[in-house]
This record gives structure tokens, C-alpha cells and sequence, in this order.
């Protein structure tokens, strides 16, 4: 059984694993209200792309459901639409959280009837986006045992296992998958600075299921290139243009910038609700920035003086032309995305 990071509780509210607290605490929150959905949003308790859609459509239906049910069509439609609006603005990069929110908006105005029988038809779509993530998940990690081999050793950045989908993961999850099959993968994982996605959650993924793997600061990179380490780069997505740049955690571009120089393949790993048609090149990607204290002052231990400007993106975007390939559910792509 693979970990979920999100879970529903007999009644209907949200659950989710708090990733702030991984490695050293595994605790569940419940989410009761929007205020608690986009706190938790904010402060990355439950991230990665498309965990951020799954999360996004169940925690609609939790904060909406005991209202919306009880009220007529006009008001259950409204709750819907403002709460909708609210989560989809809650982190601007990853394209699942709107992706996600319009799809459950347009089920909530495609049911008739009234409150109650748009809240039944908005769990059922919930639940229908995790489980096709689990199937996309799936499929992708199938899709990637082509560039796997025994003993392969491959460099990732950030989180982008179970912890950050509702299955296996995309990126994490070819490796996982590869490990399930005996080929013995072995991960050198970036530690992803400054939330320590790598090091935290990924470090945590793969130590749970027995593959062999390495932490190193993202600094670290360029010398075990440099050394011959690597065979592969795989990372996630958060955003996919029209023309194949891809926005991913920040420290993504230089290690696409590196794998280039040193001549390793680098792959893009997503679901292809992380490709948005409507955005032409990465320029247009909106890069969240994000509290200087990240950065400055990271688990409360100042590392930077007070009043010491702080530059934090929390994403960067890496060109077309260093990205090897494109892994999805539907198999290795290529740009231009014209489908
Ligand atoms: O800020 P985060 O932790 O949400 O950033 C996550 C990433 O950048 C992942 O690589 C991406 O969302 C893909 S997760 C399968």
C-alpha cells in the first residue's frame, strides 16, 4: 500500500498529513474550514502539484459541504464559487490548483437540483480527480521504466513522490517502481533548499521503501556531475508551457543547466494536468516569491542578519531546449504540445 497524503474522515472533512513536521513527526490535521484549507496551502503542510489539485477539489467540497447542502441551488453555487475563487489564488505557479477548482466548478453548475445534490455530485468529482491521478501516476511510472536500468543512478530535486500525488508519485515514482522491480535504483537527492523538500520528504519516501539513496546540498550537484555520479536526471513540474519550458522548484534550472553541460539526460516528469495550454512560453508562468524567513531565519535559527534583503522564489523555469524529454501518462513527449 502506497501512503496518500490527503484522506476523508467518516463525515466528510478533509484530513491531511502535515509535511512541515516529516521526517521527525507524522501528524494529521483535520481541515474544518477555508481559512484552515489556505493556511495549510500556504505553508506548504501539503504541496506538489497535483497533491495541490486533489487537495485543492476535497477541501472545496469539505469547507462547502455542511452549508451548500443545506441551502438552495443559487446559494450552494455561490458558497461554491467564492470558496473556488479563494483556493484556486492560494499558490499561483502549480497549474493544478486551478485546473482542479474549474473542473469541480463546472460539475457543481453542470448537476441540477438543489444544495445537496450539487455537494453528492462535488465529492463524486473529488474522489474521481484522486483516483485518476492514481491511474496517471500509474501509467507514468510505467512509461519511465524505458529510461531505467539496473542499477541506474539518478539525481532529483524537491518532492515528487507519493507525498506530493495521490499515488506513487511522477518523478519519485519511476524510481519507486523501478525499486518494486528489483533493478536496485539508487537516488542522489538534492536536499531543496530552502524547505528541504529533498532531504525531509523525499529522503523520508525512499527510506520507507528500501531504495538506496543519498542526501546532498543542492550545492553539491555540480561536482557529483562533474565526478561521473549520474546517469539521469528526473524531476516534477509545476507548470508545463505550450512550447515545453517548465516551471519546478527553484534549484530545477541549474540542475538542468548542469546535466546539460556534463551531457546526462534530463527528463520533465508530470501529469498532463500540469501542461497548461493556455500559457505560450515560460515567461508567462507567475513565480510565487515567498517570507524572507524561509530564508533568513529557516526552523526559527537566524542564519542571515536582521534587515539583510532576502530573494526567495519558490520556483524558477527551466527552457525547452534542456529538457531531454517529457514523461506523462501518456507517454515520453516531445514539444511543440499542439494536443
Ligand atoms: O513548493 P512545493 O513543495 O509545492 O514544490 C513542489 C515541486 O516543485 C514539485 O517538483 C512539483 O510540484 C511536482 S510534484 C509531483
Amino acid at each position: 500500500m502506497h501512503l496518500h497524503p490527503f484522506a476523508w474522515t467518516p463525515a466528510g472533512t478533509l484530513l491531511i498529513l502535515d509535511q512541515t513536521l516529516l521526517p521527525t513527526q507524522e501528524r494529521w490535521r483535520e481541515i474544518h474550514s477555508l481559512e484552515a484549507l489556505l493556511e495549510a496551502f500556504g505553508s506548504l503542510r501539503v504541496r506538489g502539484a497535483p497533491a495541490l489539485g486533489i487537495t485543492a477539489a476535497m477541501g472545496l467540497v469539505a469547507v462547502v459541504r455542511e452549508r451548500a447542502a443545506a441551502a438552495p441551488r443559487a446559494g450552494a453555487l455561490a458558497l461554491v464559487e467564492e470558496a473556488a475563487e479563494a483556493i484556486a489564488l492560494a499558490r499561483p505557479t502549480a497549474v493544478n490548483l486551478r485546473w482542479a477548482v474549474d473542473r469541480m466548478r463546472r460539475r457543481a453548475a453542470g448537476t441540477a437540483g438543489e444544495g445537496d445534490a450539487i455537494v453528492a455530485a462535488l465529492r463524486q468529482e473529488a474522489d474521481a480527480i484522486w483516483a485518476e491521478d492514481q491511474a496517471t501516476c500509474a501509467a507514468i511510472a510505467e512509461h519511465g521504466q524505458a529510461l531505467m536500468r539496473p542499477g541506474i543512478r539518478v539525481l532529483t530535486h524537491c518532492n515528487t513522490g507519493a507525498l506530493a500525488t495521490g499515488g506513487i508519485g511522477t518523478a519519485l515514482g519511476i524510481v519507486l517502481r523501478a525499486g518494486e522491480r528489483g533493478l536496485d535504483p539508487e537516488v542522489w537527492v538534492d536536499e531543496t533548499r530552502p524547505l528541504f523538500q529533498g532531504s525531509r520528504l523525499t529522503a523520508w519516501e525512499l527510506l520507507r521503501a528500501g531504495v538506496r539513496h543519498t542526501v546532498l546540498p543542492d550545492a553539491a550537484a555540480a561536482a557529483l556531475l562533474a565526478d561521473g555520479k549520474v546517469d539521469l536526471v528526473l524531476v516534477g513540474a509545476d507548470r508545463v508551457a505550450r512550447n515545453g519550458d517548465v516551471a519546478n522548484k527553484v534549484g530545477t534550472l541549474g540542475v538542468a543547466a548542469l546535466a546539460r553541460h556534463f551531457g546526462v539526460p534530463f527528463y520533465s516528469v508530470a501529469p498532463t494536468s500540469s501542461f497548461d495550454p493556455a500559457c505560450p512560453d515560460g515567461s508567462r508562468i507567475t513565480i510565487e516569491h515567498r517570507d524572507a524567513a524561509e530564508v533568513a531565519a529557516p526552523s526559527g535559527v537566524r542564519v542571515a542578519p536582521e534587515g539583510s534583503p532576502v530573494y526567495n522564489p519558490a520556483f524558477d523555469v527551466t527552457p525547452a531546449a534542456l529538457v531531454t524529454g517529457y514523461v506523462t501518462e501518456r507517454g515520453i513527449l516531445h514539444p511543440p504540445f499542439e494536443d
